[in-house]
């Protein structure tokens, strides 16, 4: 019958996919005509959350990526290897792909569209940036008309779930981040989530699609939220901001003339965001793509960025689209000519991305001083040094004897402020520099 599929995985989002395929009355009708041929699991011998017939299980994955009859390999099992070398061989076995797996395609997609292109099949990741957010379909086909300026995105569930509680418990990320653990909105290894890595692998995806080229992941700075305290949460909505891990792809303009330069910045960091400001609004698990673009304007993306009916909506979305195109004789031997260039993947360039010390930002410093005379005053003599304009300066109480002073700067070249950080930590009424963050 009609079209058949074989899934890599039956965790989370494998037994989401089983159960829409398998159910799917009042959806889009094309969905009848695809079929679950096998599925690729480590044991046999697990009760499983789906009924499907047994004989569909096998342990043998390289018979899967290779099987004549499949058209379409869905990889869902995540991790770098085995799921990197399926997916290749099941290209070069002349299978389409639809994967969920960002650390892979963030890695590998260099060597994976290169091989799809060559194989004439398409590899689609809708789920792999934003779960259930259809943010991929978009960026390559409603929005591609569009000049792109900027996408800035909450897209790390774990991590908005924790700097949303910090927010409105007034708590520090160690206890919380122990909390969402309990709860099982942290993994028990948290560092891909909360030390910005997982949110830098989707933004290095977004950023190409937006873009139209690659991105050497080691380009993009990531820096995770282990540092942001329940303090500087205070401060910052004192101040009217809220601190979220945004994750950033922007294309760098001209200084004088605003014309668009051919370079990115590409940042992933906790930020002071304005709280009118669309993405400070986003709280929890959810996650938020704002993709700025000419003409378009803004354009904000919404929704559960994971979990097991969400990501398999975007995963069963791309093998509709691509059972679309078998079924209407497009799919099957296309060649780099007669793909259809708004599934493939068109761009070959590496995209040139600027240093974080060219970056133009706003500031946010918080500094232990001794309370005396004239701090203040030097403090704004070795930022104005600096070409470092400052917004405030304030000084709220004492904290562990020192004076608690938070700066937020104005639009500035982050080497020139780093610069007079590294000077003003060498004052003697300067006790510590407690914290710096970017402010939007
Ligand atoms: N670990 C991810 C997050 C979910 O916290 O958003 C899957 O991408």
């Amino acid at each position: 019958m009609g079209i058949k599929v074989g899934l890599l995985g039956l965790g989370t989002v494998g037994a989401g996919a089983v159960k829409i395929l398998l159910d799917p009355a009042d959806r889009h009708p094309l969905l009848s005509q695809i079929a679950i041929a096998k599925i690729g699991v480590r044991q046999l011998d697990k009760p499983r959350p789906v009924n499907f017939p047994a004989e569909v299980l096998t342990t043998d994955l390289e018979s899967l990526v290779t099987d004549p009859e499949i058209a379409i390999v869905v990889e869902v099992m995540g991790g770098l290897e085995p799921a990197r070398s399926l997916i290749l061989k099941a290209i070069h076995h002349g299978k389409h792909v639809v994967t969920a797996n960002k650390a892979v395609i963030a890695r590998y997609g260099d060597e994976i569209f290169t091989a799809a292109n060559e194989a004439g099949v398409y590899v689609l990741l809708e789920a792999a940036v934003g779960g259930g957010i259809p943010v991929i379909q978009p960026l390559k086909q409603a929005l591609g008309v569009n000049r792109i300026q900027a996408v800035t995105g909450i897209i790390n569930g774990t991590t908005n779930y924790i700097l949303t509680r910090m927010q409105q418990e007034g708590g520090d990320f160690e206890p919380i981040l122990a909390e969402a653990q309990r709860l099982g909105y942290a993994e028990a290894d948290p560092a891909a989530d909360v030390d910005g890595l997982d949110a830098a692998d989707k933004i290095a995806i977004l950023a190409s699609l937006a873009f139209g080229g690659r991105i050497k992941l080691s380009e993009v700075y990531s820096e995770g939220i282990r540092q942001v305290t329940a303090a500087d949460m205070a401060y910052a909505s004192r101040l009217g901001f809220v601190i979220k891990l945004l994750a950033i792809a922007r294309r760098n303009t001209h200084p004088d003339s605003e014309e668009p330069l051919d370079e990115l910045q590409l940042r992933v960091h906790p930020t002071l965001v304005p709280l009118a400001h669309p993405l400070a609004a986003v709280n929890d698990v959810y996650n938020a793509i704002l993709v700025e673009g000419d003409p378009i304007g803004q354009v904000m993306f919404f929704g559960p960025g994971a979990g097991e009916g969400p990501t398999a909506s975007a995963v069963v979305s791309d093998i509709l689209n691509i059972a679309a195109t078998l079924v209407s004789g497009q799919g099957s031997e296309i060649t780099a000519k007669t793909a259809n260039p708004l599934l493939a993947c068109t761009h070959q360039h590496y995209c040139k991305i600027s240093p974080m010390a060219d970056i133009v930002s706003r500031y946010y410093l918080r500094l232990l001083a001794e309370d005396r005379p004239g701090v203040i005053g030097k403090l704004g003599l070795c930022f104005g040094d600096h070409a470092v304009s400052l917004e405030s300066i304030v000084q709220i109480g004492l904290r562990d004897n020192y004076a608690e002073i938070v700066i937020v700067s104005h639009e500035v070249k982050e080497a020139h402020f780093q610069t007079a950080l590294d000077d003003l930590r060498g004052f003697p009424e300067i006790h510590s520099v407690a914290s710096v963050l970017r402010v939007l």
